[in-house]
């Protein structure tokens, strides 16, 4: 017998790879599906709509809210368009994050509230915990370097970054949470695979000298998942996102997270447990049934019309590069769930500090296995008509607005707007205004 060529046993590994990843996909629905019941959503939304209290009767043993939380529900900061839905800027979260040489970068919260003044939490306490030091670093996020593939580590051209203070502080703005649960459902395979695609045509744009177009971005990796959830796509499941949101946001210990040390922005390892395992799933399968967007077109021709352009132009100046209608069987989603760089850090915090060109001095490279701080994950376009304010920081609060801002790796497209006539961005607008949250009625919010 003739031994099997090796490039052919590449590909049959390859193969049965795919069909074992199509496989457990399948299986993860069919599981999750037999599990979501009516009467689990309904006291999931009973739970996503609590106000927790200290020593809540809800938590058994634990100590309810807090110590430090940010809000007392989850509907506190979800419910923009109805339950479920986005926030203003009034409910942003104040996150950090510690860039440290040699480190994995630390991540944490600030909180808005505690239950005694003596364990409130202040942006100066973070910064004393982490002292300002002169560090520089090579930061590798230049236009050449995102030119690779997913995940590779090839630099072909590095930005010198003087980080003088390794605290960073970014307000968080809450997302809608329509749809969370078609977006859990999108494999891995999906999005590596227009990763992959958008790879070859970028390269072959660029064999012919054309480095015009919007630039590559990466996915971030958490447990060997695509993380899909969060503006950096911190987390791939939803069951994880909810159970820290639990945690982080109104401090109800689970079994996957618990509630933060006052003033230790670190989980507290000896919490008793403010929630059953079944409490934790009943709020995921109520998050899960959280109805998707969708597109409500004018009813007029004209108006029909310039929306019908608007999405022509969308595409044709490359919005479609990263905002993609489809993916993973999900329609008109328009996100590839990659994150990219559109803005260099401002400066932030109590200090003022940030990052700073500079030369470099004392060199190091961040763990290129996470993203970095400036680097967003592409949000889903759908429902965009009734979630403004608009960017992880909410600080854009128009559509237009938006889009002006997107400049570094989407610098292309937001050129190619700004040149439009007049006529054709108001097109453009006109087709992203019909991107709606799911229009509830009071029945529908009645009835989970
Ligand atoms: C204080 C405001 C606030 C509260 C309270 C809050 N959230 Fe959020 N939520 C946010 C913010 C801000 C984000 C974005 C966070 C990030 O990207 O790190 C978010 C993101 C999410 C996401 C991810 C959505 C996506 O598509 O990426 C889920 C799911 C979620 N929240 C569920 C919940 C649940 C369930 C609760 C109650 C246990 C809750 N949230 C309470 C502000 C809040
Ligand atoms: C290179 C990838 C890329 C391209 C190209 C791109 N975007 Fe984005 N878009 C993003 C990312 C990443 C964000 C989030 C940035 C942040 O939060 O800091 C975003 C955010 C947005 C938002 C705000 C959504 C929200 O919920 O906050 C809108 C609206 C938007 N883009 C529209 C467009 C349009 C219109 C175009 C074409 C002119 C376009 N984008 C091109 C990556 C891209």
């Amino acid at each position: 017998m003739h031994p099997v060529p090796r490039v052919f046993k590449r590909y049959l590994i390859l193969a049965a790879a795919i069909v074992f990843a199509l496989v457990c996909s399948l299986e993860g629905l069919k599981a999750w599906n037999g599990r979501v019941t009516p009467e689990k959503v309904a006291s999931g939304k009973l739970l996503f709509e609590h106000q927790w209290k200290i020593g809540d009767s809800l938590c058994g043993g634990g100590d309810g809210l807090g110590p430090v939380f940010n809000a007392r529900s989850c509907a506190a900061c979800h419910f923009q368009g109805g339950l479920g839905g986005s926030s203003g800027n009034q409910f942003n979260v104040t996150s950090f994050e510690v860039i440290s040489e040699g480190e994995r970068i630390k991540e944490g919260v600030v909180h808005a509230d505690s239950i005694s003044p003596l364990e409130q939490e202040q942006k100066a306490q973070v910064n004393a915990l982490f002292p300002r030091t002169i560090q520089r670093s090579i930061i590798q996020n230049t236009a050449a370097m995102q030119d690779c593939a997913p995940g590779s580590n090839r630099a072909t051209a590095r930005q010198v970054i003087e980080i003088d203070d390794p605290v960073i502080f970014q307000e968080l703005n809450s997302p809608a949470l329509f749809g969370v649960g078609l977006i859990d459902e999108i494999s891995n395979l999906s999005i590596s695979l227009h990763g992959q695609k958008r790879f070859a045509n970028v390269i072959a744009k660029e064999l012919t000298g054309d480095v015009s177009g919007n630039r590559l971005g990466i996915v971030n990796t958490v447990n060997r998942n695509i993380g899909k959830f969060g503006w950096k796509g911190q987390f791939a499941s939803l069951e994880e996102f909810v159970a820290s949101a639990c945690a982080m946001e109104i401090g109800l210990t689970n079994r996957l997270h618990s509630q933060q040390m006052p003033k230790q922005y670190a989980a507290d390892p000896n919490a008793a447990m403010d929630m059953t395992s079944e409490q934790l799933h009943q709020l995921v399968c109520f998050v899960r049934s959280l109805p998707r967007p969708v597109q409500v077109l004018p009813k007029e021709t004209v108006g029909r019309f310039r929306v019908e352009r608007g999405e022509v132009i969308f595409g044709q100046i490359g919005c479609t590069d990263c905002h993609i209608e489809n993916l993973g069987g999900i329609e008109q989603i328009f996100s590839d769930f990659h994150l990219y760089n559109l803005e260099p850090i401002q400066p932030s915090g109590s200090r003022g500090g940030g990052y700073n060109d500079g030369e470099a001095e004392k060199q190091f490279e961040f763990d290129r296995s996470q993203p970095h701080p400036d680097q967003w994950q592409t949000p889903p376009l759908w429902g965009v008509a009734d979630s403004a304010p608009y960017f992880h920081d909410g600080q854009s609060p128009t559509l237009r607005a938006a889009i002006l801002r997107h400049r570094g790796q989407a610098r292309s497209s937001s050129d190619q707007f700004s040149k439009l006539s007049a006529y054709d961005q108001a097109c453009v607008l006109a087709f992203l205004k019909t991107l709606r949250g799911p229009q509830l009625t009071a029945d529908s919010l009645s009835q989970p």
